[in-house]
């Protein structure tokens, strides 16, 4: 194991996309940022230095964070921001993960253009359980606001309306052929592919607001890992990912191309109200011979792929129906049989009532809102993590989040009246190493909706998931517990429900939210705090001496 030392330096760059070209926030001039490649084992140490007048902190998604809880980045759960001038080293060591994960900004809506992979390879002879891919590729979905991201969503929180949907999807940055404009400006992802290979895709959701659809043209692939985590190998044509998730994909490329081009294209899934833009971001894979490229090449008409309708929940059902853990000798799981905290979390949208001297957008003049368990997350004006550690947690948080909601009704059924929430910064608590049980429900107050929910610091077993509501005496009977997926962000689907569980080894304190940025500033979110243990490595560690001040 080696350390890698990284100098992420935040600063202005102009970038052109659609025609348009703005000064966006960028990880030394680059857009997407900077890939990061290790092997598990290693020390990453990055120091971030702020150059831009926004405040910064960043997040390495995925990343459990096991006695380096202060290196997490969530602005003000686990750190203050990194104010402009100043800097901090996110110092992590890459322990018993290997895999697919991405780091991001994470404070208002920087992510949008502050991301980039961040790939652990396995330890040194180490193999895949899969045959070695002859060539690994990052793909990574984006969007693109020809005006300023932090604008847009400035704007919709004061207007308390929505925010303005992004003008296109990207793959690594790229529009594709099928935009106005980018198809002259060549802002086309191409991937150069020989004949008869398998080349493994890393594709990596890191779009703000919308799950996707992906499927490449005449050629079907295999899944063989979800959030840096194995899976059981199946095969599909399109593959449905949500912000925060990743997923490795086998492609096997055709035997004898002729000289063919296949598109590549992602467009959105989508159940919820409200307008949308449903435009397809595309790449083209190309092949090549092993003689020079002819212009014949180049000509060669391109194949598009089909996708399903934007709102084909149930093939979204279907696909993610499929994922099982390996489960084997060599990658064993331990997956808790029993429950010592069990929690129920209904998750959705609500309103808040309109500030005075304000006009807002949402249902009959109010501000529109999102809450877990009807509480709408408020953060606080300093760093949570940092006053639990010292014991000042008056008046920053408080420990009482509910574990059932606070107003019960049908959940899946006709919405109540009554579709306020409550403000409020609530954690709910977790001894050390408790067994943990969340049944995340979703709630059809202004129209189901799938939530990608993420944790912080854990991964979790998806053990149970379906449609309407979740029925606390039958659903639990037919859980998985023996080869269940695992991971870090999991789609809570559009009127329905999913239980995961997860063993609360990792203390300190922990960001859950929906991976929507628009939900997430909706206050779609909650913390848990998790105790300390027993032994020395069970406690969380003081901070490091460069971490900011609010
Ligand atoms: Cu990738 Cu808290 O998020």
């Amino acid at each position: 194991p080696i350390t890698r030392h990284y100098t992420f330096d935040v600063r202005l760059q102009n970038v052109t996309r659609l025609c348009h070209t703005k000064a966006m926030v960028t990880v030394n001039g680059s857009f997407p940022g900077p890939p990061i490649y290790a092997r598990e084992g290693d020390r990453l140490v990055i120091k971030v230095i702020n150059n831009v007048k926004n405040n910064v902190s960043l997040h390495w998604h995925g990343i459990r964070q096991v006695q380096s809880q202060w290196a997490d980045g969530p602005a003000y759960i686990t750190q203050c921001p990194i104010q402009r001038g100043q800097s901090y080293v996110y110092n992590f060591t890459l322990n018993g993960q290997r895999g697919t994960f991405f780091w991001h900004a994470h404070i208002t809506w920087l992510r949008a253009t502050l991301y980039g992979p961040l790939i652990i390879l396995p330890k040194h002879n180490v193999p895949y359980p899969f045959a070695k891919p002859y060539k690994e590729i990052p793909i990574m979905f984006g969007e693109w606001w020809n005006s300023d991201s932090e604008a847009v969503i400035n704007q919709a929180l004061q207007n308390g309306g929505g925010p303005n949907v992004s003008d296109a999807y990207t793959l690594n940055g790229f529009p594709g052929p099928l935009y106005n404009c980018s198809q002259k400006q060549n802002e086309t992802l191409k991937l150069k592919v020989k004949a008869g290979k398998t080349y493994m895709l890393r594709l990596i959701n890191a779009a703000l607001n919308d799950e996707l659809f992906f499927s490449i043209a005449n050629h079907s692939v295999t899944v063989v890992e979800a959030d840096a985590l194995y899976v059981k190998p199946f095969k599909t044509n399109i593959v449905v990912i949500a912000p925060g998730q990743t997923t490795n994909i086998l492609l096997k490329t055709k035997p004898h191309p002729p000289h063919s081009r296949f598109l590549m294209a992602a467009r959105p899934y989508f159940t919820g109200t409200g307008t949308f833009d449903n435009t397809t971001t595309a790449g083209i894979l190309e092949y090549y011979t092993t003689t020079t490229t002819t212009s014949k090449d180049h000509n060669a008409p391109v194949i598009r792929p089909t996708l399903p309708p934007i709102n084909d929940t149930a093939y979204v059902a279907n696909f993610t129906s499929k994922f099982r853990s390996l489960a084997n000798e060599k990658f064993p799981i331990t997956v808790p049989q029993t429950v010592d905290r069990s929690f129920f979390f209904t998750v959705g949208l609500g309103t808040n009532p309109c500030p005075k001297n304000q006009t807002c957008q949402g249902p009959n003049g109010t501000k529109f809102a999102a809450s877990m368990n009807n509480v709408s997350f408020v953060l606080p004006n300093t760093s949570m993590l940092q006053s639990y550690f010292f014991k000042k947690s008056n008046g920053v948080f408080t420990a009482d989040f509910p574990t059932s909601p606070l107003i019960k009704f049908n959940y899946t059924g006709t919405p109540p009246n009554n579709t306020m929430v409550m403000d409020g910064t609530k954690v709910a608590v977790l001894p050390f190493n408790a067994s943990v049980e969340v049944v995340l429900q979703d709630t059809s107050i202004l129209g189901a909706e799938g939530h990608p929910l993420h944790l912080h610091g854990y991964n979790f077993f998806v053990v149970g998931q379906g449609f309407g509501n979740f029925d606390p005496k039958k659903d639990p009977a037919k859980y998985n517990l023996v080869d269940p997926q695992e991971r870090n962000t999991v789609g809570v689907p559009s009127g329905g429900w999913v239980a995961i569980r997860f063993f609360a080894d990792n203390p300190g304190v922990w960001f859950m939210h929906c991976h929507f940025e628009v939900h997430l500033s909706w206050g779609l979110k909650m913390a848990w705090i998790v105790e300390d243990g027993k032994l020395p490595n069970q406690r969380l560690p003081p901070p490091p001496a460069d971490l900011p001040k609010c």
